[in-house]
């Protein structure tokens, strides 16, 4: 038995699919529970047209999900490669802004007091941090250059020998700076020493004082004690 007209129009308006299928089973309670195929391909029809299965709807909406996702994904990495360039860019203009600094030891430093210092002693004391010899005898105090006049070593103090004498070509120097051996043709050169206003002695390495051109009689090319 086909569904009656009565019966259509039930299902035709239904509100939903709970309300749908409560009258499915009230039509096949009616034909004592058999739900014959002929009635379940109206009933069908009927459905399809009611709730229409729109896949490529539902494919659609998934696709659009997707396609949003992946857009969102390729938006990640494009601000992260932007960012990255970026930083690179303002990295490289910092360090051309602010590039590398070679710190120095200052050029002018003070050393401590006069009395610090031992007549007949050579002083290592600065030889690593600043490049000087400090040198007294009975009379003078005087700074001298640690760079081999020869081709720039530096040499060692050899107590017992009582000279510098350089690792590289085996020049020799006296206390007093003056070469006397090897190939070094001019002796150490001396700086600019004087007593600052504290009463400590001040080594200024921006003013040098070469024997050959007869400076080391100048006034602070030593400092008198
Ligand atoms: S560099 Fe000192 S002897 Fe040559």
């Amino acid at each position: 038995m086909k569904l009656t007209e009565e019966e259509k129009q039930l299902l035709i308006s239904a509100k939903d699919e709970s309300v749908w299928y409560s009258i499915c089973d009230d039509i096949k309670n009616r034909r004592n529970g058999i739900y014959p195929n002929y009635l379940s391909r109206e009933v069908y029809q009927i459905y399809q047209n009611k709730f229409p299965i729109d896949k490529y709807k539902e494919w659609a909406l998934l696709d659009s999900q997707l396609t949003r996702k992946a857009f969102l994904n390729w938006l990640s990495v494009g601000w992260l490669a932007f960012a990255a360039a970026t930083g690179g860019f303002f990295t490289a203009m910092i360090r051309y802004l602010f590039p590398n600094v070679l710190f120095e030891p200052p050029q002018s430093f003070k050393i401590g007091f006069p009395d610090n210092f031992e007549a007949g002693k050579v002083d290592l004391r600065f030889k690593k941090s600043h490049n000087v010899w400090i040198v007294r005898d009975d009379e003078k105090i005087i700074a001298l250059s640690t760079v081999c006049t020869h081709l720039g070593c530096t040499p060692n103090w050899l107590e017992t020998d009582r000279k510098f004498k350089c690792p590289c070509h085996g020049s020799g120097f006296r206390s007093s700076g003056i070469n006397f051996e090897g190939p070094a043709p001019r002796p150490l050169e001396r700086y600019r020493i004087v007593l600052a206003n504290d009463g400590q002695i001040l080594v200024d390495k921006t003013k040098k004082f070469n024997y050959e051109k007869g400076e080391w009689g100048r006034s602070e090319s030593f400092l008198k004690v």
